[in-house]
């Protein structure tokens, strides 16, 4: 087994898994001193593309994020989103996993339930592609967001359905958007981690889109805490830079190549 997976899961019950998203290498090299995952999420067709939902995202673009994130990444483990319609079936499924992970040299993959995929992750599974799970909230295949979990019924649902996938013999699972109650069940039921978002503090790790949490992005649901206000930082320095060149302050002689500060 993959010696950073091994190290995920021996997190299961002693320390939480810290995880964030990446879309480029600048980001990832910074996460990657802090955290145990990064995901390349679809999510990049909302914060990055600008589109409404995850579903325009395509192989290639997946593909070409990663390839700019692994650049930055040495220790954490690195898992990639399979965009929609790339894992409908069990040749395509394996294809398309075996042209992220060979391409890209990531750790992993991720794949949404449908609660119906269950025998294409054990597919990969048994091709030694590991895979993440994901219940809840999954962006790929439902219309409308909704809090997941919050009656007995709901709850055994979700629970059947990540006991499925970690049958299915996936080595982690995402929650999103879950009630506290259906996220403590499910974690404490199953043997492998939960990684949640926007699903209390129940799980085994958690999970945030970075640009969200950085204040980039302009989404900031409840379950989002903006660490940062990167916007405000990054217009600051745009404007300071805008007034430098129009009142002619930059560049100054000590910015010209052949001039006395050269950098070396
Ligand atoms: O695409 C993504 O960023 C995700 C996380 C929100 C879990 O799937």
């Amino acid at each position: 087994m993959n010696k950073k997976i091994k190290q995920i899961l021996l997190k299961k019950n002693k320390s939480k898994i810290v995880s964030l998203t990446a879309y480029s290498k600048n980001i990832a090299k910074i996460l990657d001193k802090h955290v145990d995952i990064i995901l390349v999420g679809d999510s990049m067709a909302n914060v990055l593309y600008g589109h409404k939902n995850t579903h325009r995202i395509t192989l290639e673009n997946i593909i070409q994020h990663t390839l700019s994130v692994k650049m930055g990444v040495k220790k954490s483990l690195l898992v990639v989103d399979m965009p929609k319609g790339s894992y409908n079936n069990f040749q395509s499924a394996k294809k398309n996993a075996i042209l992220i992970m060979n391409t890209t040299k990531c750790d992993a993959i991720k794949i949404e339930s449908n609660k119906k995929n269950y025998k294409i992750i054990e597919s990969l599974v048994k091709k030694n592609i590991p895979v993440m799970g994901h219940v809840g909230y999954t962006p790929q295949f439902k219309k409308k967001f909704k809090i997941e979990g919050q009656t007995r019924l709901e709850m055994s649902k979700l629970l059947k359905e990540a006991e499925l996938i970690q049958k299915a013999g996936a080595f982690c699972i995402v929650l999103e958007c879950l009630s506290p109650s259906a996220a403590k069940l499910i974690t404490s039921r199953l043997s492998i981690p939960t990684i949640g978002i926007g699903s209390s503090a129940h799980c085994d790790g958690q999970i945030l889109v970075t640009d969200d949490m950085l204040g980039l992005s302009g989404f900031y649901p409840k379950f989002v805490k903006k660490y940062a206000k990167l916007d405000r930082i990054i217009e600051k320095a745009i404007k300071r830079y805008t007034r430098a060149v129009k009142l002619k302050k930059f560049p100054t002689i000590n910015n010209y190549l052949d001039g006395p500060k050269r950098r070396k």
